[in-house]
């Protein structure tokens, strides 16, 4: 079975119209004459998608995908603040990181509103990079399998199997993002194939076999290839590494030597 990788940039709050330009052109640049296996992806705040959208249009180099860091689960109307799925598509964008651990706990996002902020993705077409993880608590007091399972189990809620299959989860520990701590290759091989057993159970194992899990927090360049190794891990979540194009390249092309 072969899972083609994804790497993804979270950019979070950072990079506007300007430099999310000076990003892509320095990206573009060096990625020229390379020729990448790896599925690419930048996720970069709402006010410059449609830089990043008309900046990929107008380049002919290697095909990005655009994602977006949320959406609503509402469709229209009385929700200040808020973006919905068909404006998102206005930009050609193809995924949308949902249920990210700082939408959880900053934003206080519960399972049931990612599980409906999945399926509305799913009914403009939109593919859910979906996030999972547990906090340093939650492992430290044996919680890790019941934290994923649920996680896994309310967020896929009434999700199709035919919708399954344009989903990418990532499995972020929460005590790894933006801490500079890196999972083991051991900690983070067993949450994986723990996260495909559990979409197993739920969908059967071929589905299981299909899904790309994402490894995040703190994926740099000197432990991408590492990572990327391990037999469940199908790709990353990059947040701070992912701001320099010439790191994030690294992280790609480190992490795809082994496929
Ligand atoms: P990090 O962030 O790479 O800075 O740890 C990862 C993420 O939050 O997706």
């Amino acid at each position: 079975m072969i899972r083609k990788p994804i790497f993804a940039a979270n950019w979070k709050m950072n990079k506007g119209p300007s430099e999310t330009e000076d990003f892509v052109n320095s990206f573009l640049s060096k990625t020229q004459g390379l020729s990448l296996t790896a599925e690419i992806v930048i996720a970069p705040p709402f006010v410059s998608l449609p830089k990043l959208a008309d900046l990929l249009h107008n380049s002919n180099a290697q095909s990005i995908q655009i994602a977006a860091q949320n959406c609503s689960q509402f469709d229209s109307g009385a929700y200040t603040g808020e973006v919905s799925v068909l404006m998102l598509r206005e930009f050609f964008v193809h995924y949308v990181i949902l249920g990210h651990s700082e939408r959880r706990s900053i934003f206080g996002e519960t399972d049931q509103v990612i599980n409906a902020k999945i399926r509305k993705a799913r009914e403009a077409n939109l593919k859910p990079i979906f996030c999972i993880g547990e906090t340093l608590a939650e492992r430290e007091a044996g919680k890790l399998q019941s934290v994923l399972k649920t996680q896994v189990t309310d967020g896929l809620k009434d999700v199709s199997e035919k919708d399954l299959a344009d989903i990418v989860i990532a499995y972020e520990p929460v005590w790894a993002i933006g801490t500079g701590v890196t999972a083991t290759t051991e900690q983070a091989q067993e949450a994986h194939a723990f996260v495909r057993s559990l979409v197993a159970e739920l969908y059967g194992s071929e589905p299981a076999n299909k899904i790309r899990i994402q490894y995040g927090g703190s994926v740099k360049p000197n432990n991408a290839a590492e990572l990327m190794a391990c037999p469940d891990i199908d790709g990353a979540l990059i947040g701070g590494a992912s701001l320099e194009p010439q790191s994030f390249l690294e992280i790609i092309t480190n992490g795809t030597q082994t496929e």
